[in-house]
């Protein structure tokens, strides 16, 4: 059968035309005036998307990069920090922390689930010297949300704490306004929302935070967010910047603040409740118990290994991912950040369809579909 393969990740993610023709374009220089100007007005397109006048810093790396910087630059080693553990990534954030001497507190939950406020407030009510708290806005490895603004409130209670958030399956997802919700210190990625390949992660970090700038004492030479801010304020960077990445991240900018970052939010509200919906309909569950907007994980039926789904679902030209750790053949994740549209989503449920009818499962053919087109039409009546 002749297949088309489509990208179903959660990240990387398709690209739109726009930014596939800015990358391929011959390189530029990056000492030169043309970079700088390039460079300068991609951050401040991203201050718009932040809604911010701080500083937004944007380096060559992976989004892991970011995370690392907030650890290396906001931190003193023994600082006691809250780490909200919910999956792969917050694991990702204890790991960071423990390589860098903080002192952890660990508030590990189970997968798919987020946190209890009520267990929240009974931490800091045992640890009042918390000097910060980390968090995925999107947990990406359970499609899982946790809700941001209560923790910038618990945070305000304590005498010297920052909340660094996670945000690389969220920027570009819903409104992500750092000084409007209390964030000190955001970290993302480009090959999410951001539509772009891997290779950039960004920073944002408050006044607070850069109240702390100059007592960090850990070690750090390349993620030096200090010797970075001076140059990039500047329209440059400390060392080599992937020019090209930079290039396609100003014609993504263009795209996301020509739509708005309210429509934006609606879209992706609307493109993951379709799919959600669409799931349910079909008789599978999800498996976060708060999903997130940015992709959906659906748990596949006992006797069903989900990675054997997924290997059907290759074969109609629909590559999603898997579960990672303890969930790896337990379910799938369907991504829709970034370039997304609704009939995307049609299509992506028609083949689950198919793919759960090929493999014996007993699905009724259309009923998630049209629960995704009911849900569609509502839509567009508003419109
Ligand atoms: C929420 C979250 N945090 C961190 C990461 C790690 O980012 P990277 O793989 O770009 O280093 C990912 C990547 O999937 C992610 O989704």
């Amino acid at each position: 059968m002749f297949i088309k393969e489509r990208l179903f990740t959660p990240g990387p993610v398709p690209l739109p035309p726009q930014v596939i023709k800015a990358l391929g374009q011959q390189i530029i220089h990056h000492r030169t005036p043309e970079f700088t100007e390039i460079f300068l007005n991609t951050r401040k397109n991203f201050q718009k998307l932040l809604k911010t006048d701080r500083d937004v810093l944007i380096f060559a790396s992976s989004g892991s990069g970011a995370m690392e910087a907030s650890v290396l630059n906001f931190f003193k080693k023994g600082d006691m920090v809250l780490i909200i553990n919910a999956g792969k990534f917050g694991q990702r954030w204890k790991e960071l922390a423990s390589t860098f001497e903080l002192k952890i507190v660990d508030y590990e939950i189970t997968w798919g689930k987020t946190y209890d406020k009520d267990r929240i407030i009974e931490i800091i009510g045992e640890f009042p010297n918390l000097k910060g708290i980390f968090v995925q806005h999107s947990e990406t490895s359970t499609t899982t949300l946790h809700d941001i603004k209560f923790l910038a409130e618990v945070k305000n209670k304590l005498d010297d704490c920052i909340l660094v958030v996670d945000g690389i399956t969220s920027v570009g997802v819903y409104e992500v306004y750092p000084d409007e919700l209390g964030i000190d210190v955001l970290v993302t990625g480009s090959q999410k929302a951001l539509m772009l390949p891997p290779g950039l992660s960004i920073l944002y970090y408050s006044s607070k935070a850069e109240e702390r700038l100059s007592s960090s004492n850990i070690p750090k030479y390349y993620f030096d967010v200090k010797k970075e801010a001076k140059k990039q304020i500047n329209g440059q960077t400390a060392f080599t910047p992937a020019i090209n990445l930079i290039l396609g991240l100003n014609e993504s900018l263009k795209l996301i603040l020509e739509e708005g970052v309210p429509k934006l939010a609606e879209r992706h509200r609307i493109l993951a409740e379709m799919t959600r919906e669409a799931v349910k309909e079909i008789g599978l569950k999800l498996l976060s118990k708060s999903p997130a907007n940015s992709a959906t994980g659906v748990l596949t039926p006992e006797g069903l290994n989900a990675d054997d789904l997924r290997k059907e679902l290759l074969k109609l030209g629909f590559r999603v991912a898997g579960g990672q750790d303890h969930l790896k053949g337990k379910i799938i994740r369907i991504a829709h950040m970034g370039y997304f549209d609704f009939m995307d989503v049609i299509q992506v449920i028609s083949a689950l369809e198919i793919a759960l009818y090929r493999m014996g499962y007993n699905v009724e053919i259309g009923k998630g579909v049209k629960k995704a087109q009911e849900i569609l039409i509502e839509k567009i009546k508003t419109d």
